[in-house]
């Protein structure tokens, strides 16, 4: 049976698609389990939060350096890393069904999940890595492998930064970008894909100052979701993990409430000095790995808190967020009483900030160049199909914040009418003033 929660996800996945947010990749050939596509009102929404990450955590900070590294990376990165012989899942077949599910996601090991048959092979390691070869030769001594997270090429690419942007201890290295898992079981739309964004930023001090830093970065990304993405307190908690990696000495999860329960979106972990003395010993390039502090006089492998989170999985949380169905409220706007679906995302994310809708299509000319100038401070839509109300609806299902309607008023009074999404209220605003108003809605 279908939980009210099911029906949430089942209806966003179906909007989504709908409105050309997000869906299967390759769907014309039965899509590909893991993979999936962000349309025309998805990838704005998408590159908004990534530009709005790398503001608040790159732009914004003196101490944080950028970078934009290769998504292959000399296969001995990975064994360094640990990746090669230990990112694996411990896997079941069902010899009945064929469907195989990772044994930490079971009630029962023993029994499958999909047909009830209790007829599972022995759990077995399976790796994650994706597996690829370089050059015209398919062999051993050819192979790669796709990134599986987005730091390892920070901590390989250390030295190299801080010599070049002149950084002192303590400074972080942040980058976003594409990774890739071989999940075994991908679920939850976007949630667990096996291609997918990562946005990460390791910050590198001394063994000393590591905590504080680590008190530090947990609170700058909560405050990350909640002050600039707007997501409500309640709907986010911390989880402390129990069980640490050996050279770990504190790490969290934030999680969001999904539809589907708490899951994490970010974590932030202390690695102390693994990587860094990992690649030292694998490289056998220590000085590449170690820091001179001349405060301190002292060399050191400095020691890593990170923060990482996937992009993907944020903008779920934000469309689980957004996503509304009300009834009485579209009376407001003299139609007759309907659901009304609607997302309430935040307006500096809404992959269209502004829609411009004439009211008849005689007011074209002066409604368009409207909208080519709004289009140069905003992500905006020119809509000219349909009834006033089919269009704001339109709008409503993608989370415009903003409708613009050009009327026969306007030509005389040199105003407009911005419909507002949330509130379905209407202001008048004179189209000189329309750019600061917008700005100060948006961003202020
Ligand atoms: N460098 C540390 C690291 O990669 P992780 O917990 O494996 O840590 C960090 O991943 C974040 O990356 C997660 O919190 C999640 O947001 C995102 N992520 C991980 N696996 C994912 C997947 N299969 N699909 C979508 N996002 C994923």
């Amino acid at each position: 049976m279908s939980t009210p929660n099911d029906d949430l996800m089942a209806k966003l996945v179906a909007l989504c698609k709908r409105r050309g947010i997000i869906f299967q990749s390759s769907e014309m050939y039965g899509g590909i389990n893991g993979f999936w596509d962000y349309g025309p009102k998805g990838a704005p929404l998408k590159r908004a939060v990534e530009q709005l990450w790398w503001k608040y955590m790159v732009e914004e900070r003196d101490n944080v350096e950028g970078l934009d590294s290769t998504i292959i990376c000399h296969p001995e990165v990975w064994r360094a890393s640990g990746h090669l012989s230990q990112f694996s899942d411990m896997m079941t077949d069902c010899t009945v069904c064929k469907k195989r599910f990772r044994v930490d996601q079971m009630e029962d090991p023993n029994t499958c999940p999909a047909c009830g048959a209790k007829a599972m092979t022995p759990p077995r390691e399976f790796n994650l890595m994706m597996k690829t070869f370089v050059g015209p030769v398919f062999d051993e001594e050819h192979a790669a492998y796709l990134r599986a997270e987005t730091c390892q090429p920070i901590f390989v690419d250390f030295n190299t930064i801080r010599v070049a942007s002149r950084q002192k201890l303590p400074f972080g290295i942040a980058q976003t970008g594409k990774s890739f898992r071989n999940e075994i079981n991908p679920r939850n739309f976007t949630f667990r894909s096996r291609e997918f964004m990562q946005m990460e930023m390791e910050f590198f001090c001394h063994e000393s100052e590591s905590m504080d830093w680590f008190d530090y970065w947990h609170q700058e990304r909560w405050n990350f979701y909640t002050k600039i993405l707007g997501i409500p307190e309640e709907k986010l908690r911390i989880h402390w993990h129990d069980k640490l990696a050996h050279y770990a000495k504190k790490a969290l999860d934030i999680e969001y409430l999904f539809p589907f329960g708490w899951d994490e979106i970010e974590g932030v972990h202390h690695r102390g000095t693994w990587d860094m003395s990992r690649h030292a010993e694998f490289s056998k390039q220590e000085q590449e790995c170690k820091y001179f502090d001349q405060d301190r006089k002292e060399t050191y492998f400095p020691t890593v808190v990170e923060t990482s989170c996937g992009l993907d999985r944020i903008c779920l949380m934000l469309l689980c967020n957004a996503y509304d169905e009300d009834t009485a409220d579209t009376k407001k706007e003299g139609m007759d009483e309907d659901v009304r679906v609607v997302l309430h995302l935040n307006p500096k994310v809404a992959p269209v900030q502004a829609a411009v809708l004439p009211l008849s299509k005689k007011l074209e000319g002066p409604a368009k160049e409207l909208y080519c100038k709004l289009r140069n401070s905003f992500r905006c839509e020119y809509d000219v199909t349909g009834s006033i109300g089919k269009r704001y609806r339109r709008q409503d299902e993608v989370g415009t914040p903003f409708c613009v309607t050009y009327d026969f008023d306007s030509e005389n009074d040199h105003a407009v009418t911005v419909r507002l999404r949330d509130a379905m209220t209407q202001e008048r605003v004179p189209v000189t003033g329309l750019v600061q108003w917008l700005t100060d809605k948006i961003y202020g």
